[in-house]
This record gives C-alpha cells, sequence and structure tokens, in this order.
C-alpha cells in the first residue's frame, strides 16, 4: 500500500474480531513509530501496552470514549507525555506544547502504521486523567488510548469539511 492507500484505509474501528495481534506485529509497530519526528529528537513520550483481558476491561471503563464500541479489542497502547524530559530542555514550552506534539504525531503515526498493516484501531481521548494515571502507575501525562486489533466493522468513509473550510490564502 502507498502512503495515500493507507490515509484513505484508516478509520476508526470501533468493533474488533476475538484474533490476537502477534508479538511481530507489535514490533513492527513500534519500530516505526520510533521513526516519528520529535522536538529536539527528543521523543518526550512513553507507550504503555496493554494485552491482558483483565486489564483492557478496567481500562475501557476509564477510557469512557469506548462506551460506544461494540467488543472490546485483544491490545491496547496508551500515549502518555513526558512533559518533565521536554521541559528540561524546552522549558514551558516543552512542558505545554512540545511533548504533547511528540506524543500525538507517534499516535497518528501509529494509526496509520496500523491500518497499513491490515489492522484498525480508534484514538480514544475521552477518559478521566486522574483515574488513568493511577491505573498505569504513572505521573507522565496520557494522551490517547489507542484500541487495536482486526477490524469486525468497515464503516464508511465520514464526511470532512470542504478544503474552503480549512484554507486560508495569506
Ligand atoms: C483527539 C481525538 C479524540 C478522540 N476521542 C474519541 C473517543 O473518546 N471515542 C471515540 O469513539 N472516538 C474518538 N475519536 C475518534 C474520532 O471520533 C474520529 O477520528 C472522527 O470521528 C473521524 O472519523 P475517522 O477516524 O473514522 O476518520 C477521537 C479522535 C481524536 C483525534
Amino acid at each position: 500500500m502507498n502512503i495515500e492507500e493507507v490515509i484513505k484505509k484508516r478509520c476508526s474501528i470501533r468493533n474488533f474480531l476475538e484474533k490476537e495481534v502477534k508479538e511481530e506485529k507489535i514490533q513492527k509497530i513500534l519500530e516505526l513509530i520510533n521513526l516519528a519526528p520529535s522536538a529536539g529528537n527528543l521523543q518526550a513520550y512513553k507507550i504503555f501496552i496493554i494485552k491482558d483481558k483483565e486489564k483492557i476491561e478496567k481500562l475501557s471503563q476509564i477510557a469512557y470514549g469506548m462506551s460506544q464500541f461494540q467488543t472490546l479489542p485483544p491490545l491496547i497502547f496508551v500515549f502518555c507525555a513526558n512533559t518533565i524530559e521536554s521541559s528540561q530542555r524546552y522549558g514551558a514550552r516543552g512542558k505545554n506544547l512540545y511533548a504533547i506534539q511528540d506524543t500525538t504525531i507517534a499516535c497518528a503515526y501509529a494509526q496509520l502504521i496500523i491500518a497499513s498493516l491490515g489492522l484498525g484501531s480508534c484514538w480514544v481521548g475521552a477518559f478521566n486523567e486522574k483515574t488513568l494515571k493511577k491505573f498505569l502507575k504513572t505521573d507522565l501525562l496520557p494522551i490517547a488510548v489507542l484500541p487495536i486489533g482486526y477490524p469486525a466493522e468497515n464503516p464508511s468513509r465520514k464526511e470532512r469539511k470542504k478544503l474552503e473550510e480549512l484554507i486560508i490564502e495569506f
């Protein structure tokens, strides 16, 4: 698949097959995420990998944005920003912007890589931050919960804004 095909293929998947994602695929996703750009190449983020069924069930309650999901995925990545690491080099801009951008870019890359491998994902931003930090036993800042698995649905493409609404000729 070329990049255009991958971008067109990616869409939010909220219904998954009960099929495990093999370790080699997980490693491939991680290796490619690791090539994403980041401020000063700091890569100021961590990715929590969750495969345990009970933990996935618990996490799906903390991430209430998963309440519309028809089934739970076999795998979840949680992308967390390391704001302290970025602030040590870039001060407030590192803490408030770069660390969050690093993490967001990594997760956006992940969604495309996942689609290119025939898997599906859905960015879940609706979660209780405090509860999620406690669940993960971390002080890092959770940015995105990313359920991953083989799609059990083929949703039609969502309408987008017209380009005229997005761009400003300057
Ligand atoms: C920052 C962000 C937060 C999101 N949070 C949720 C969420 O909590 N629950 C959910 O089901 N989808 C969530 N989504 C997925 C969007 O609903 C979805 O990307 C959008 O409707 C466009 O559809 P598409 O991904 O199929 O192109 C989120 C997406 C982004 C980028």
